[in-house]
């Protein structure tokens, strides 16, 4: 796919990945068409676009919403969701209409306006507490909560779509996301984005469990490169299922470390027991993106906490 005057669709652009996936796209050229209904994302987060996307205030779960954002697109990033595992739990039938119907809708909306490609945010949720790590993407998918029930479903429906539709969707697995912009505003937000908020405002950070559950943290602009990757990649017959982690696991412990010496403050953690559905280990075969997408994350950890602290305590995004 050419990104010569390209207008690709990002529902949940305002958001935290969406909005660093705007960037990247837009730096090469391609229009964008944002869809969000603004439920955690903020239109501040594309202020450095300076205005140059389309905005549509609107929710994955209207179809005729989805109809008109794809007007004129060749491709869709499907970003929005409820992203909360613990708010899944809580609210197993608002987080499936959002995540499961929400990606069916824009399924159906890409094929009505014969879009092939829709890049699907999925999630290394779907591999539950599978321990064969590093986890490939053949490995089982084992679900523990409803929202990797849903993304699990989401990739179904990308491959029913591939099969009998023609269309050429691509999921990709994120990892633990982290960098400038995630919110901090709930109790669920992404464990660093609480850390460095707790720790630049001289307040307590809580780690459940004793510390050493483990995750693949990856820096928010490797995310949105892969991302682009995506939009970009040659048509398949079949759905592509791409993991996009580091291939590296920190501890919870060593995240609360390295996120204190960056800040360049004295604290230690709270702790409290550990959450209801939340896994333990995971990590990322990142092999078959790196071959199939020229996938190379460029952040470490230790650069990626640098710069989030940085912007955290003021600094650009
Ligand atoms: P985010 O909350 O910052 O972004 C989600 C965006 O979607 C927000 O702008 C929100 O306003 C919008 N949105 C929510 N519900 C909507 C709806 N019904 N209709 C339209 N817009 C809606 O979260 P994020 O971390 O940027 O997550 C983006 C995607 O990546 C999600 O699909 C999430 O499940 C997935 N993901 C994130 C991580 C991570 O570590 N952050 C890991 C794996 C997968
Ligand atoms: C995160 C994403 C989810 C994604 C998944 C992919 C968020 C909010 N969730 O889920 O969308 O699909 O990665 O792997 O970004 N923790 C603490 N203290 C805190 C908060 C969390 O110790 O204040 C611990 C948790 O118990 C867990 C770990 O940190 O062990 C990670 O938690 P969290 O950042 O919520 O991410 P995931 O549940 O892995």
């Amino acid at each position: 796919m050419s990104e010569a005057k390209m207008r690709v669709l990002i529902t949940g652009g305002a958001g935290f990945i969406g909005s660093h996936s705007a960037e990247v796209l837009r730096a090469r050229g391609i229009e964008l068409t944002v869809l969000d209904n603004l439920s955690t994302g903020h239109l501040d987060n594309l202020s450095s676009l300076g205005g140059r996307f389309r905005f549509l205030e609107g929710d994955v779960r209207d179809p005729e919403a989805l109809n008109s954002a794809m007007e004129g697109c060749q491709a869709v990033l499907h970003l929005a969701a409820l992203v909360s595992v613990p708010e899944s739990i809580r609210s197993p039938l608002l987080a499936h209409a959002i995540n499961a119907t929400g990606t069916l809708n824009v399924l159906e909306a890409a094929r009505a306006q014969g879009i092939k490609r829709v890049v699907l945010a999925s999630s290394a949720a779907v591999y539950g507490e599978n321990q064969n790590l590093p986890l490939g993407e053949g490995e089982a998918a084992q679900s523990l909560s409803p929202y990797a029930a849903q993304k699990y479903l989401g990739e179904v429906y990308a491959s029913i779509y591939s099969h009998l539709q023609g269309m050429s969707p691509v999921c990709l697995r994120y990892f633990n996301v982290f960098g400038p912009r995630q919110d901090p505003a709930s109790p669920y937000s992404g464990v660093l984005s609480l850390f460095i908020e707790a720790l630049v405002q001289g307040k307590k950070a809580t780690i459940f469990g004793d510390g050493g559950a483990t995750r693949d943290f990856v820096y928010v602009e490797d995310v949105a490169l892969a991302n682009l990757l995506a939009i970009l990649a040659p048509e398949s017959s079949e759905p592509l299922i791409f993991n996009v982690g580091t291939g590296k696991r920190t501890s919870i412990l060593q995240a609360f470390e390295a996120v204190r010496e960056a800040a360049g403050v004295q604290a230690t953690p709270a702790f409290a027991p550990p959450r209801e559905g939340d896994i333990v280990h995971s990590c990322a075969d990142i092999g078959r993106a790196r071959a199939s997408l020229g996938y190379h994350p460029r952040f470490s950890f230790s650069e990626g906490i640098t710069r989030t602290v940085a912007w955290s305590q003021g600094g650009n995004a």
